[in-house]
């Protein structure tokens, strides 16, 4: 009888796995079922070392939301991919979670006591510095639902990222992206699909003596566009420092600066759309040269300002960043004559830990974590 009952109760349980053996336990986020091909990591859609770089099938709510490929020795992921099917507005106030399977031994205790977990990031390596935000690789704004925005809350999907760059012009990447896929990714069934491949490169220095420090961040969509029978794609990168802006790539620069070939041939990046569709995103999201008031504190900011979105020439040099316009606040805690952005980057994260452009109110939303 016991055992009778356990057969029919058993399965009612959840059982996530999560850290899966390879890729392809994990389908449907990248295009045709095709990994990118990472030299040295991961070749032929095979993981070179499987004892330090894990697949994690991103389950929420018993429900695959997306899949990260994790660095168990940098404690970052390699890339999160995820399909964007539309976005919902707003942001959850979610607690940051980790991955329990990541680790060879793991018990209630270790779980609480995080200075024990071993393979992967933790809230408290990233809470005495100020200067790093958890950034997210697949980003809440991209997310279809309300449960599919707090999945995208696992530090297996974050990186150390400069609070000025996460707050500032990655996040103008990530609403350009999401505006070209909302208008131009539209398969045979009408409805908004594409892949998103949103990686990380490893750096030179770490946070708390354990986490590896990005270096240049990368993202980049490709989806086929049904109206026109065209596969349609873009990359974006930047440098993973202080006011650091975004450059629009292509296929081989891509593959010349990372080494990486993010998509299969099809998707190589060809600007192949009608540009009376595209033009819309490039005018909201210009590529600024200049640096603006992205560096601000949020009391003092209001992202509504018409007078930001100055358009620049699509494909001037960026401007040295030595010289951004910085608001008044900024100007009076400086009282030196050093250049305010070596300054302005401590002063603005310090109340900026976690923000985001709300669309609802067109303000900086934030959040802290202790
Ligand atoms: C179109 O995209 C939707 C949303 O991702 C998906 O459910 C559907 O299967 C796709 N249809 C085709 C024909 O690919
Ligand atoms: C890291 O250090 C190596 C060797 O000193 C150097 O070649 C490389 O450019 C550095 N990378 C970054 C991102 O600073
Ligand atoms: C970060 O990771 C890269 C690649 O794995 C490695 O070469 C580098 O030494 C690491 N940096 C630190 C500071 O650990």
């Amino acid at each position: 009888m016991l055992l009778f009952l356990l057969l029919v109760f058993l399965p009612t349980v959840p059982i996530e796995t999560e850290v899966v053996e390879t890729l392809a336990d994990c389908p449907g986020f990248f295009v045709e079922e095709k990994p990118p091909e990472i030299p040295n990591i991961l070749v032929g859609g095979n993981i070179r070392d499987q004892n330090r770089y894990k697949v994690i099938c991103q389950t929420f709510e018993d429900i695959r939301r997306f899949l990260t490929l994790y660095d168990t020795d940098n404690k970052i992921p390699v890339f999160s991919a995820y399909r964007f099917t539309g976005a919902e507005k707003g942001r959850p106030n979610e607690p940051w979670k980790i991955e329990p399977q990541l680790e060879d031994d793991i018990n209630m205790r270790s779980l609480r006591q995080s200075d024990t977990l071993r393979n992967q990031a933790t809230d408290s390596d990233y809470s005495n510095n100020k200067r790093y935000h958890k950034g997210h690789l697949y980003p809440n704004s991209h997310a279809p639902d309300w449960d599919a925005k707090r999945s995208t809350f696992t530090l297996t999907n974050a990186v150390p990222q400069v609070g000025t760059f996460n707050g500032g012009k990655w996040a103008q990447v990530e609403k350009r992206t999401k505006c070209y896929m909302e208008n131009n990714c539209i398969n045979a069934s009408g409805k908004i699909e594409a892949f998103v491949v949103t990686g990380a490169e490893p750096g030179n220095e770490t946070l708390n003596n354990k986490i590896n420090i990005t270096s240049k961040m990368w993202s980049a969509f490709c989806c086929h566009n049904s109206r026109d029978d065209v596969w349609y794609s873009k990359a974006y990168w930047g440098d993973n420092v202080p006011n650091s802006n975004w450059r629009e790539s292509s296929y081989e620069e891509m593959k010349a600066t990372f080494g990486i070939k993010i998509f299969p041939e099809k998707c190589s990046f060809l600007n192949n759309v009608d540009s009376s569709r595209t033009h819309p995103c490039e005018k909201e999201y210009p590529f600024q040269s200049e640096i603006t008031t992205d560096t601000a504190p949020p009391s003092t900011t209001d992202h509504s300002s018409p007078a930001e979105k100055t358009t620049c020439p699509p494909n001037s040099t960026p401007a040295s960043p030595m010289t951004p316009k910085t608001t008044t606040t900024l100007a009076a805690a400086t009282k030196t004559t050093q250049p305010t952005s070596i300054t302005s980057r401590y002063t603005s994260v310090i109340n900026e830990e976690d923000c985001e452009d709300d669309e609802e109110t067109n303000r900086k939303r934030c959040r802290s974590w202790g």
